[in-house]
């Protein structure tokens, strides 16, 4: 198997195997440039005309650092080491001229890179690669699932970035097709509807679940420190759930652990107006076990689970899952937040097959990621 730390395409399947095992990572070792290094002078990303698509706008509450350390951005990251680079395709309406572009996240500056292909559709097109050296420098033979789940919130970030700026439809591409780029979001420009309105106030969860976020919300995004606890409502977790499958349809299934009084995994019912319970016994102090022994995942008030993706799925079908699974929790994150909910991204799983601990066929039904969930903040708690 390739070194996880290098650009040449890796072996996923035996890349996977390894990171779900129970062999520890080694020590840190060096993370490199926390931006890809383009090439030519970087350039501002200009404010939009009327009827533009906003690049300085979508770029800003979706994958712009905020901070000159580069950890605060709209997207999580699995140890904060960003490995997503992003290439920007930009045809006619936007608010750069047409061209190919690379754009750096902590500066917030595009380098032109060269023309426009022929074919390039109006808007911006984003095409997701990552630079599997700033992910392996902590997590070591670990990093591939991090980096496919990394890309996927990625892409999550930009997509509903367009939606707040009320520009075209996006279209997410994560096929699973490709190593370079893994994921592609194009977005059109406007259509002259009015940015995203801000939800409802009023506790019906599933409503205000579907109401398009706003860019307040979007930079307000924050994975909370641990301890998570509090029961989520089974309203508020019906409404996460139903976000994130929605959004990772396909090849993932998606289930919630739960703590007392009647712990054990829910899934959505049939017709998702409800939630039914499909096994019981709290599954919460294994889980934590399993996510690389995060002890407090075993008392966090519920725990959202993306699982599938079998020992056997080839190098698509695993960049699939994972890609889908990232841009779900992602989706699944925002709409807690909205709700009032504390969540955090869980993403180090070794040997959590959950089908086997169920009873089922061993190697089917791993889990790939998940979102853990409160309703405290941890400075509430009692430390008693
Ligand atoms: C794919 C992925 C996996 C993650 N896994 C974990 C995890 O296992 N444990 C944890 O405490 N945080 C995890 N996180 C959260 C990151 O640590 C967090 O996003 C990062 O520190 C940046 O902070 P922010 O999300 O508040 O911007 C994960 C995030 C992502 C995107």
């Amino acid at each position: 198997m390739e070194h996880p730390c290098d650009n040449r395409p890796v072996d996923l399947v035996a890349a996977l195997a390894v990171a779900r095992s129970p062999q520890p990572p080694g020590p840190d070792t060096p993370a490199g440039a926390a931006v890809r290094a383009w090439p030519g002078t970087p350039v501002p990303v200009p404010k939009a005309g009327p009827a533009e698509l906003d690049l300085h706008a979508l770029l800003r509450l979706s994958l712009a650092a905020s901070d000159t350390s580069g950890r605060l951005r709209p997207a999580p990251s699995a140890g904060a080491l960003h490995p997503v680079d992003t290439e920007l395709t930009v045809g006619t309406g936007c608010s750069l001229p047409p061209g190919r572009y690379g754009y750096d996240p902590l500066r917030h500056r595009v380098h032109h890179l060269d023309r426009h292909p022929p074919d390039t559709p109006p808007g911006v097109t984003a095409a997701l690669t990552v630079t599997a050296q700033r992910t392996a420098s902590h997590y070591g033979h670990r990093a591939w699932p991090l980096l496919l789940l990394d890309t996927g919130h990625a892409a999550a970030a930009l997509f509903l970035a367009a939606r707040a700026l009320a520009a075209g439809e996006p279209r997410v591409r994560m096929d699973g097709l490709t190593e370079r780029p893994l994921a592609t979001v194009h977005v059109p420009p406007p259509r002259g509807r009015g940015p995203g309105r801000a939800a409802p106030d009023d506790g019906r969860a599933a409503e205000q679940a579907q109401h398009p976020h706003t860019s307040a919300e979007l930079l307000a995004r924050r994975s909370a420190a641990p301890p998570l606890r509090g029961a989520p409502s089974p309203d508020a977790l019906r409404a996460v759930l139903t976000a994130a499958a929605r959004a990772g349809t396909g090849d993932l299934h998606w289930s919630v652990a739960v703590g007392p009084p009647r712990p054990g995994l829910v899934e959505p019912a049939p017709g998702g107006t409800s939630l039914r319970q499909y096994a019981t016994g709290d599954a919460r102090p294994t889980l934590a076990a399993w996510a690389a022994g995060q002890a407090w995942i075993a008392h966090a008030g519920a725990v959202l689970l993306a699982h599938g993706c079998p020992a056997d799925a080839d190098t698509p079908h695993i960049r699939r899952a994972h890609l889908r699974a990232g841009f779900a929790v992602h989706l699944a994150h925002i709409t807690a937040l909205r709700l009032g909910l504390t969540a955090r991204p869980v993403g180090s799983w070794q040997q959590a097959d959950l089908g086997a601990a169920l009873g089922a066929a061993p190697g089917r039904d791993w889990i790939v990621h998940a979102l853990a969930l409160g309703t405290r903040p941890a400075d509430e708690e009692n430390p008693t």
